[in-house]
Order: C-alpha cells, then structure tokens, then sequence
C-alpha cells in the first residue's frame, strides 16, 4: 500500500514511521527531518490512502477535496472538523451525545458572559470559540481575570475573530489523558492512551504550550481507559454526528480529565495530538496503514486487533529560544546523529529546515521530538534524556520532569 499523509511537523514523522512498517510513505509537504518528503501538493499525488495530519486543511475542506476525485481518506470533511473548529460547536455535540464534559455556555455579549462566570464554583475556565493554536486557553481562580480575558477576546484584540465568541466552562482537576479513537463513521477502536505535558516549565509552570514531552502508558492511567473512551464517548459521539448527517472517518482525539468522578471531555480533536500520538504510534505493532484504510473505508469491523509492545515510550521535546512566546529560528541543529545512536532512541523532526549551506537548523518552537522506549519508564525516560544531552543548538531549551 502506498500512503500519503499531509502536514510536516513532528505527529506527521511519527506517523510516516509508524505506517511505514508497513505501507511505501510520501510525506507533503514534509519538512527536510522526514524521510519521504516532497513539495507536490496531495491533490497530485498518487497513492492508496491518504492520512491527513493537521487539523487546519481538514476544516478547509482537504478531505473533501480528495474523496470528491475518488481518493480513500482517513480524516473528517469540513463538516466533521467542526468538532475542532468551533469549541462551541463541540461542546453542543457533547450535551447532545450526553458525554461527561464540564458545564459550559456559549457567548458574544459580555454581560451575559459574566453572568455565567459568576454561577461558577471558582475555577473559571475562558476559551476562544475559534482555533487558535492551543493558545486560547485561560484556566484561573480569579474571576476578575476571567472577566478581562472574557473581555479581551470578545473585543478581537486578543485573538482576532477566534475570539469573539467565547466558550466558558465549569473548571475541571486532575490527570489529563490523550486517546487516540480511529473512527469508521459508526465504530471506534481506541489506540492506547497517552499523557501530554502542557506547560513550558518544569513542575507544570509557565504558559501552556502545544506539548512539551509525552509518555505511554503514564503512571495515572486507569485500566480500562481505552474501553471507556471508547463505550462512553466515541460510540454516543459518532451517533450524534450521524443525527446530524456526518460520516466521521478519522481520529477523534478525546482529551480528558480523569476527575475523581470519572473521566470527563475537556475537548475533542479531529487529528491525533502532537506530541501526545507520536508516543503511541511508535509502541504500535499491529499494521497501522490498514487500521486507518479500513476506518477511512467505513468499515472497521474486519481489522485486526491494535496491538503495542509493552516497553513505554517517553518524549522530550527540544524547543526553540523564545518558545512558546516568539521562537527563534535559523540555528544550527547538531548532534542529531549521536543521538538517534543512543539505544532505543528515535528522534522525529518537528520545526525543521534547511539553511542556505545545506545545514539542519531550526524553523518553529517545537524543533525535535526525542523518544525513548525501554523495559520500563525510568529506562525509557533516561534514554530520552541520555539521547536529548547529545544534541544542542543555541538557546534550546526542554522540561526535565517529563515521566518522573
Ligand atoms: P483545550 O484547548 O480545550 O484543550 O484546553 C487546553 C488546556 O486547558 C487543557 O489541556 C486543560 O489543561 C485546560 N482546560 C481546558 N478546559 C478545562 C476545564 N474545563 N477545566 C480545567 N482545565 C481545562
Ligand atoms: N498535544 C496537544 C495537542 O495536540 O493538541
């Protein structure tokens, strides 16, 4: 089988590793870290199935586009990818399908805004309804702050058009978890779950980040997990977008907290996560690239059973002088070499590119993705970090308490 997949960051690395254990790869656009990398656009590539990566071309209609000239895809249509392009949107489809979520409401009117905020029990959380890369989160006690966020969002001077209409909720506590559900239309099967670390700084301090390090499985992992992900949230979700006449082939990233009540939806997300996917792709043995092919086909029912090795895989992310605020980019990526030699060690290319002289430098905030796997965490992690020592560039900077 040959696979194409779209985007070019460090989830669509571990993807092409992933899938290309079993299936010929060609990565678009890629970035020169991936093997497999070319400029053609996917409209005019040739290839069995096509794995779209990030979740912009999906709610610009990417898939669409493909299936409409024949082509097997594993991602939603524009009508899909509304679950992540308007959180407002997701929150409707949550009531409707009856998931456990946190208490929300929807607003363009400041007043009414602070209404709500002021029927919360102190922790006040302010999201724009719109994408906004991750950043447009505010989680606070304050509810004064709240109130200006709420404020600063709605006015358009915070996150432009995103943010003028704000999705509010209940604040929710403890662990969070990443499960990846591969998706058929009808049926779901849950890849195993993961564990992200969202903020910048070591003991979770700092602006939140798009991820700074990854682990799987992850110590406050409940057993069944995956089955609930599956039974309580995937199947009543894929229902309730059937009753609003969408064919859902392709990931649903659950996002939840696992409250002292249960898990609970903290979001939905229409691609795998990154770097919260690449950990779980790496540890899977079972055939990936038919997984997907038989979810983007609308049949999920003769696929084989996901399997993993058992070793755990954790993630470090490498980041960019200035990330998450403003990254610098341009400098000279070395040691990449000496680290991918450390055992167990594979080392994905994020924000990646080439300079004038041919040289690896980087070229977004999250530059390289360090994975280690071993017999146990503590191996996988020191692995991790043993590989990460290997590697510099100025002003890279990474949490050290991933896995610990
Ligand atoms: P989101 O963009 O919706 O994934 O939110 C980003 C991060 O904000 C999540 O990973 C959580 O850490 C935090 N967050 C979002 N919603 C809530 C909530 N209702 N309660 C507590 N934390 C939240
Ligand atoms: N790692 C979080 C995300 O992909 O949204």
């Amino acid at each position: 089988m040959r696979v194409c997949v779209v985007g070019g960051g460090g989830r669509e690395h571990g993807l092409a590793v992933a899938l290309g254990r079993t299936a010929d790869v060609v990565v678009t656009p890629g970035n020169p870290g991936i093997p497999g990398s070319v400029a053609t656009p996917p409209e005019e590539i040739d290839a069995d199935l096509f794995v779209v990566g990030p979740e912009q071309p999906l709610v610009d209609g990417l898939a669409d586009r493909l299936r409409a000239t024949g082509r097997l895809v594993f991602g939603p249509g524009a009508d899909g990818a509304q679950v992540e392009g308007s959180k407002g949107y997701m929150k409707e489809l949550a009531a409707d399908a009856d998931l456990p979520t946190a208490r929300f409401g929807s607003f363009d009117d400041l007043d009414a805004a602070v209404a709500f905020l002021e029927t919360l029990p102190g922790l006040y959380v302010v999201k724009t309804d719109g994408l906004a890369a991750g950043k447009g989160v505010l989680v606070t006690e304050s509810l004064a702050e709240a109130i200006d966020d709420v404020r600063a969002k709605l006015s358009g001077d915070a996150f432009g058009a995103a943010g003028r209409r704000v999705v509010i909720e209940e604040g929710l506590t403890g662990p969070e978890a990443s499960v990846f559900l591969v998706c058929d239309g009808e049926r779901a099967v849950a890849l195993p779950p993961a564990q992200d670390y969202k903020r910048v700084g070591d003991g979770d301090t700092g602006p939140n980040t798009g991820g700074m390090g990854a682990w799987s499985p992850f110590a406050a992992e409940p057993p069944d997990l995956a089955g609930v992900a599956v039974d309580r949230f995937a199947l009543p979700t894929l229902a309730a977008l059937r009753a609003r006449g969408i064919d859902y082939r392709g990931v649903l990233y659950a996002g939840l907290m696992l409250t002292p009540e249960g898990p609970k939806l903290i979001e939905y997300n229409i691609r795998f996560g990154d770097p919260d996917s690449q950990v779980v792709l790496l540890r899977l043995t079972s055939d990936l690239a038919a997984l997907l092919a038989s979810a983007a086909s609308g049949d999920l029912t003769g696929a084989d059973p996901v399997t993993v090795d058992p070793d755990p895989a954790v993630l470090v992310v490498a980041a960019a002088e200035g990330y998450p605020s403003s990254p610098r980019t341009g400098d000279v990526i070395e040691g990449l070499d000496a680290a991918r030699a450390v055992e167990g060690v594979e080392v994905l290319c994020a924000g990646v590119g080439l300079d004038d002289q041919g040289r690896l430098v980087t070229a977004g905030g999250r530059v390289l993705d360090v994975v280690g796997r071993g017999p146990d965490i503590a191996a996988a992690r020191d692995r991790a970090y043993a590989a990460l020592a290997e590697i510099s560039w100025p002003g890279r900077h990474h949490r050290t308490d991933i896995a610990r």
